[in-house]
């Protein structure tokens, strides 16, 4: 692994071995507190964070490394070439984790950069993401094996991550989203041509996939770049709220699930998201220990 834009470039092997090693540094964070000693890591973003961002940070910090944060707009990264400025910061940090509107300017980076790079979001995909929610079902369920998920809401990229995700381990998805907001064709292109359509089951019907679930995933409706569509997203999305309703349609009261940012009373209700069973802050927690195993590996 050199570096990490999408799910799709980690081979089995390589997710279970960074989520044991995550659950590992979860539990003994002391035993890795100098693993990234003299490491710098350059966070280049486009767009704003809370998670991403300040997990990064303190997971580089605690790891004994240090880090910059590079807003795009302070930087000459909007002004110069993008592979002239990345060549460049290759001379000064060791690794970099990028934020982006547009997943073809991760694919200019890596070119670019003589370092790994890793994706902390794109239009496209946010395998960082992912990778710790996977961390989390994992502790939950012991296992991914009988585990049914589903995934309700826009076929964006935590759904394209979350399918990719779960065609590598194995574990059953079923989506619903409104028709023409289907997770992306390079995804569903992915899936066929790697013989995983047995795992993936797609509807429109939200009450459909609660059925069975043992976990229900949500995201906003209006990915960030996506703004100028909001009145329209709102109406077209308004039946795929995660709420007590539509949960009732399930067999039993499902695990939820939701990358954060929430938009509460829009995608999802307060009293689901408040629940016994919402699992959302431990996903959150998670992205700290998850990635502290990805900067370990990328830099061994
Ligand atoms: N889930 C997530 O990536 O959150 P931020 O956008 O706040 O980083
Ligand atoms: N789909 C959301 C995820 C935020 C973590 C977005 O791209 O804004």
């Amino acid at each position: 692994m050199r570096d990490l834009l999408s799910i799709k470039n980690l081979n089995t092997d390589e997710i279970y071995n960074l989520l044991n090693l995550a659950l590992n540094i979860k539990k003994n964070p002391e035993d890795y507190s100098s693993k990234l000693r003299r490491k710098i890591i350059g966070l280049l973003f486009q767009k704003t964070s809370t998670r991403t961002r300040i997990s990064f940070q303190s997971g580089i910090y605690q790891l004994g490394g240090t880090s910059l944060y590079l807003d795009w707009t302070t930087t000459n990264l909007h002004l110069g070439a993008l592979p002239d400025e990345i060549k460049c910061i290759s001379f000064y940090v060791d690794l970099i984790v990028a934020r982006v509107y547009e997943h073809k300017i991760l694919e200019v980076m890596r070119k670019a950069a003589n370092i790994p790079v890793i994706n902390g979001l794109s239009d496209k995909y946010h395998p960082c993401q992912i990778l710790s929610d996977l961390m989390t079902i994992r502790e939950i369920f012991g296992t991914f094996d009988g585990v049914s998920l589903s995934y309700v809401g826009d076929g964006n990229n935590i759904c394209n991550s979350l399918i990719l995700g779960c065609m590598k381990v194995e574990l059953p998805i079923c989506v619903a989203t409104p028709s023409g907001y289907e997770p992306h064709k390079d995804v569903l292109n992915w899936v066929k041509k790697n013989n995983k359509e047995h795992l993936l089951t797609l509807k429109n019907d939200p009450k459909e996939v609660v059925k069975e679930a043992d976990i229900v995933y949500t995201d906003t409706f209006v990915s960030m770049g996506q703004e100028n569509e909001t009145k329209k997203r709102l109406k077209v999305f308004k039946p795929y709220q995660i709420n007590n309703k539509l949960l009732s349609y399930a067999k039993k009261m499902p695990y939820i699930m939701h990358c954060l940012p929430a938009h509460r009373g829009i995608e999802i209700t307060d009293q689901v998201l408040d629940s016994e069973r919402s699992i959302v802050f431990q996903q959150a927690e998670n992205r700290l220990h998850l990635q502290k195993a990805l900067l370990i590996n990328l830099l061994k």
